[in-house]
């Protein structure tokens, strides 16, 4: 970053609430889960299958919300841009998430059923997956980052608030910072993704829910980077050195 260069927090933070989540999901689908199918080691691929499920449900109750409380961010983004791009934009993302509980449920049966079944099942998942990851940032980030600053952090605010309300929230912020921690992030250093997660996490957050997603981040991040993550958080909130 230039020396002297203001953040701008509409185009951190809104963008950050669901890039930060596919780099997540994306590490584990190539670094974690595949790796173990392919090695056949079944016990260890069904403990991080259930821990790819329950960070991958907080990350889509974020983006459609939940009955109890209330909408998610593609709520949001249908409410601001309803005139031009209303009910195709939902449906589709709605029906995508559904192909992908269905092809979830396809690896949870075929893990029962074996090795080869398993590594069948996750390779029809994964192209499910990412091609549903790579649709939204194609469709929806761009939306985003028109958001102009208020809504952005509204888009903040909605998707954290049905993302906390969901079975498996702490879960889902100490994955984040796991995985950013060891498997690193494309394009950004460990620490500098761990802040972009966090910072996007604060900007929608209440202080006692920030209390919360703080001490679970911090205890979930190897001790020595987390004066780098705080440094860099500095930096995002505009409070810290650029
Ligand atoms: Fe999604
Ligand atoms: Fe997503």
């Amino acid at each position: 970053m230039d020396q002297g260069t203001v953040v701008n927090q509409a185009e951190v933070v809104g963008p950050a609430f669901m890039s930060s989540y596919h780099q997540v999901l994306r590490n584990d689908l190539e670094h974690v889960l595949t790796p173990l199918a392919h090695r056949g080691q079944l016990a260890e691929f069904a403990e991080a299958w259930r821990d790819y499920r329950t960070a991958a449900s907080v990350h889509t109750a974020m983006e459609e919300g939940l009955e109890s409380s209330g909408g998610g961010g593609i709520d949001l983004l249908n409410h601001w841009y309803e005139a031009s791009a209303n009910a195709p934009l939902s449906m589709s993302f709605l029906e995508e998430h559904g192909q992908e509980e269905e092809a979830q449920r396809l690896v949870t049966v075929a893990l029962a059923q074996g090795h080869n079944d398993l590594l069948r099942a996750l390779s029809a998942y994964r192209q499910v997956a990412e091609a549903h990851m790579d649709h939204e940032e194609e469709v929806l980030l761009p939306l985003v980052e028109q958001l102009p600053p208020p809504s952005a952090s509204l888009f903040s605010r909605w998707c954290l608030t049905a993302g906390a309300a969901s079975y498996g929230f702490e879960h889902f912020v100490a994955h984040g910072v796991t995985s950013f921690a060891t498997l690193g992030s494309q394009g950004s250093s460990p620490e500098r993704a761990i802040a972009e997660f966090l910072h996007s996490l604060q900007s929608g957050c209440s202080e006692a829910q920030w209390a919360l997603i703080h001490a679970t981040a911090r205890a979930a991040a190897y001790g020595p980077i987390w004066s780098s993550v705080m440094a860099e958080m500095s930096v995002l909130q505009g409070v810290g050195p650029v």
